[in-house]
Parts: C-alpha cells; sequence; structure tokens
C-alpha cells in the first residue's frame, strides 16, 4: 500500500476490513462514494446547517449499503455486491432550542465478511460476481446453495428486531442503535427458499413479510410472514411458474400481495451448475413478457394479468379501487418504476460507475391496473420525461392507500450526470414534474420520506437524502420539505458513505 493511503489509514482507528482492503482506485468528487475507503467511526460529530425540524429530534436515520468492494486478491464487479456497513445519524436536542447530531458506522459482520476478508477475495457468489467455489462444491450444496448473507440492501424489523438482508433468505439481526451485529435470524421452519424479496416489510404489528422463492424444474413462490416473537415463516400462498421473474421487492395494499415479474426470466439449471453471479442466470424474454400476481391475503387464492416486457425493481405504491357500484372486486393499481430491456444491470458494474459513465437507462413510472375479470393489463406511463428510481411515500400511505405525489431519486434528463443528480416530486395524477430539490454537481440518492407523527397530510413530514457534491468532505444529509421541495437543513457527515440504496428511520418512540 503506498504511504500515503497507509498514513491516511492510520489517522482514524482501522479494522479489519480496512486493513484488508486494496489501493482503492483515485476517485474524486462525487464519485468518492464509490471508493472502498469507508471507516467504521465511533460516535462523532455532526455539523448541522439551518434548521431541523422538532420533531425529528431522538430519531435516528439508519443508512445501510456496499462500502467494501475491494480486496487485495478481488474485488467485487457489481454496485451492489460490496460489502455491508450500517451507519447512523442520531438527532438530539441542542443548545439554546437547536439540534445537535452525531455518526457512527460499522460493517455488518456476516459470514460473508468474515470469509472474504480471510480470502482476501470474495469468498461467495453474489449479483454480479461469480462463485469461487468448484463444481464439485457447488453440486454437493445443489439443494441448499452457500448464498450470501451480504445485508446490504435493505433494513427491517421483525417487531422490534432489526435485520439486514440483500436478496438472499439469510436475515442478519443488528442493534439500531450501536449497530452492532447481533446474530442471523434461525427459522424454526423447514422451508426451502433459495432468493427472497430484498424489500421486506413490517406492518404496523410488527409481522415482517416477504416472498420468497424455491428454485427447481419449476420455480414456486412463497408469501410469508413472520408474527412478532416468533421465527416461523408462515407461508400464505404458494404458485408456481416455469421460469420466475427476477424478483427485487413485492408492493402490498390492504387487501392482496402484489409481485410482478420481470422479463429477465431465471434459468434453473444455470443458476445451479454455471456458477456465474446470480444475474448471470436471468435473460431477457421479451416474448414471454412480464406478469403481475395478486396474492389475496384472505385465502392465499392468486391472480395474474399478462402484462408488456419490463425490468421493475421498486413500486412506488399500491391500492385498491372500490368497484363504482361498491358490490364487485376491487381493481387492484399498481404503481411501478419500469425501464425497458436488460440493460440496467450491466449499466450498474463498478467500472462503468466509476469511470463517471452516466446510467443511460430510461426509467418512468408505469401505472398498472389490474381489474377484475381480465387477464391482462396494459400500463400508462404517468409522468413523461421524468426519468426516476428509489421511490418514496408517507407511511401512511404506503401499502394503503392512493398517493397523489411520490418523492424520487432523478436521474439527468440530459443523459450526462453520473448516478442520480436531483430529488425529484411528481404529480402522479397530474402528469407533471411537481418540484424538484438539486445540489450542484452532486449525486442524490433515495430520499427516505419520514412523516410527522400523527400526520395524515400525504406531504406532511420531511425527505431525508444523502448526498455527495464534489467539493464534500463527508455526505451531506438533505433535509428536504416534501411540500415546498425546500431544503430545510443540510447534515455534515464526518466521511463520505458509499453509495447505498435505502434507509430507514427509528423515531424516538420506537424501543430496540
Ligand atoms: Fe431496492
Amino acid at each position: 500500500m503506498p504511504r500515503r493511503l497507509q498514513n491516511q489509514f492510520d489517522q482514524t482507528p482501522m479494522t479489519l476490513a480496512q486493513s484488508a482492503t486494496q489501493v482503492p482506485p483515485n476517485l474524486t468528487g462525487r464519485l468518492r462514494g464509490l471508493q472502498s475507503t469507508a471507516r467504521e467511526l465511533p460516535d462523532t460529530p455532526v455539523e448541522i446547517r439551518g434548521q431541523v425540524p422538532s420533531w425529528l429530534l431522538g430519531g435516528s436515520l439508519l443508512l445501510n449499503g456496499p462500502a467494501l468492494w475491494d480486496l487485495p486478491h478481488g474485488s467485487y464487479g457489481h454496485w451492489f455486491d460490496g460489502l455491508a456497513m450500517l451507519h447512523r445519524v442520531r438527532l438530539a436536542p441542542g443548545d439554546v432550542g437547536g439540534a445537535s447530531a452525531t455518526y457512527r458506522s460499522r460493517y455488518l459482520q456476516t459470514d460473508d465478511l468474515r470469509e472474504s476478508l480471510a480470502a482476501r477475495k470474495p469468498a461467495r457468489a453474489a449479483f454480479g460476481t461469480a462463485d469461487p467455489a468448484g463444481f464439485f462444491t457447488r453440486m454437493r450444496h445443489l439443494r441448499h446453495p452457500k448464498v450470501t448473507d451480504n445485508g446490504a440492501v435493505v433494513m427491517a424489523r421483525i417487531g422490534s428486531q432489526w435485520v439486514a438482508q440483500t436478496e438472499t433468505p439469510l436475515l442478519t439481526s443488528f442493534d439500531p442503535d450501536t449497530l452492532a451485529t447481533t446474530g442471523r435470524i434461525v427459522y424454526d421452519d423447514a422451508e426451502v427458499i433459495h432468493v427472497m424479496s430484498a424489500h421486506g416489510m413490517t406492518d404496523a404489528q410488527g409481522t415482517y413479510w416477504n416472498v420468497g422463492l424455491e428454485v427447481g424444474p419449476k420455480c414456486t413462490y412463497k408469501l410469508f410472514k413472520i408474527v412478532q416473537g416468533s421465527r416461523r415463516r408462515e407461508v400464505l400462498a404458494r404458485w408456481s411458474v416455469r421460469q420466475a421473474g427476477y424478483l427485487h421487492a413485492f408492493a402490498m395494499t390492504p387487501t392482496h400481495a402484489i409481485v410482478w415479474q420481470p422479463a429477465m426470466r431465471l434459468n434453473a439449471i444455470k443458476l445451479a451448475l454455471s456458477g456465474k453471479g446470480f444475474i448471470d442466470s436471468f435473460a431477457w424474454n421479451q416474448a414471454q413478457g412480464s406478469r403481475v400476481d395478486a396474492i389475496s391475503l384472505t385465502d392465499g387464492s392468486v391472480r395474474s394479468w399478462a402484462v408488456p416486457a419490463m425490468t421493475g425493481f421498486h413500486a412506488v405504491q399500491a391500492w385498491d379501487e372500490p368497484s363504482p357500484d361498491g358490490r364487485s372486486a376491487a381493481t387492484l393499481v399498481l404503481d411501478l418504476c419500469t425501464n425497458d430491456g436488460p440493460e440496467i444491470f450491466a449499466a450498474l458494474q463498478m467500472e462503468r460507475l466509476r469511470a463517471g459513465q452516466p446510467v443511460g437507462v430510461q426509467h418512468r413510472v408505469q401505472r398498472y391496473r389490474l381489474e377484475p375479470g381480465r387477464s391482462d393489463a396494459q400500463p400508462r406511463t404517468l409522468v413523461e420525461g421524468a426519468s426516476v428510481e428509489l421511490p418514496s411515500v408517507h407511511g401512511a400511505y404506503w401499502g394503503k392507500k392512493q398517493s397523489r405525489h411520490a418523492w424520487f431519486a432523478g436521474f439527468d434528463p440530459e443523459g450526462k450526470a453520473p448516478m442520480f443528480d436531483r430529488t425529484v416530486k411528481l404529480d402522479l395524477d397530474g402528469g407533471r414534474i411537481a418540484g424538484t430539490w438539486q445540489r450542484e454537481a452532486a449525486v442524490q440518492m433515495e430520499p427516505l420520506f419520514v412523516d410527522r407523527p400523527g400526520s395524515t397530510a400525504e406531504d406532511d413530514g420531511v425527505l431525508l437524502v444523502p448526498t455527495l457534491a464534489e467539493g464534500d468532505t463527508g455526505t451531506v444529509i438533505g433535509v428536504v420539505d416534501p411540500a415546498s421541495m425546500q431544503c430545510l437543513a443540510t447534515l455534515h457527515l464526518p466521511q463520505v458513505v458509499p453509495f447505498g440504496f435505502h434507509a430507514a428511520f427509528k423515531p424516538a418512540w420506537m424501543p430496540g
């Protein structure tokens, strides 16, 4: 390691992870969010500029995401694959009625992290990373493959227990205050699930919901829940398809779970035998198209609609629309961020992102009306010219009722800026961009909507937006008013938080 970098590392506590980091690429400006140089920091003061709403104080913004892509003998090739780090920004009352904040960070102590640090290279297969195990080793574990537990994508709860996860069934629990890893969730059942939506959801009762996939000659989807205090995956519905679509998330209404099958179709044999990265076992199938499945929460029955071929990671929202006479079955409505083709997966490879190459894939929000008695649905693009992803709405609306507006990370319409470069408010019903918040020459990630306690108006809360501009010394969290899209305050963190995907907010009243 060059002396300059070694000296730099010596200035702060060095962890096992950093000691194993190979020389990171010399990234500058906003692309520093793609470096492997984040440290485990103890509670460290955060500079606050502006006015933080008092109702946020006592709460913590939690971020997880990839942080370590580079090891001495090998690197992860895809953005999704970096080893996970947890970050916490705790807000507290400050002097003379103001606010104060501290930041801390810890690696998620997973088996994958331990094995990869020991091997000094990626130890397990990942989204875009080949399985380093030999063919015969893989065959020995054919029914129970050794998948990654690198929970770099989503944080959710089973009751008051926080878990971090990726697109595998392995949940890692952590303490939301210290960020210490507290163990692996050991299920009290015999369900076979190989692949799982990264977006486990926690309802108001603390029940964890998710959709898993048993991969085989036929692939079987399983909608399940885990109630607080239990470790049993209670399967509410099973339905089989010949070739499953790429599964990242799902949506819920008060009556149904909604699962979409992108046209990226899984080749189960390739997944079992090839040893390639997870996404390399999928192929775009335009002719087969896509499907949307709706699973009744009452009786587990499944209805399905054929839709045009698409790729979709995230639902904006979904709701039940009663029939006009109130006596027939409701229409289910799903707003989904979609794009065409398989290009988005390759566009997020580290080599391209670190070169500053724009993502270059047009995204849009499409509305699917899943009408009873029909077997297909034609989506409608809601806002022409708005290329957005990473949606967020008020918590009282998500999974419950329709929100007219939603908030997103937006792409540069001219297609020149790397990653996302703005925070966008869309009027989904009015078909227009209703507001934008943008720092100059910055990457702006998911705007997490934190609703004001007790609020019911869809824009009553704040957006918490991780950003990194060219001259920032560390990540800057924007505290943005979702109604006006004005920035109320900025939180200046003591280091660059590597670009991640999703955040969570633990309010002061929440135990655990
Ligand atoms: Fe996601």
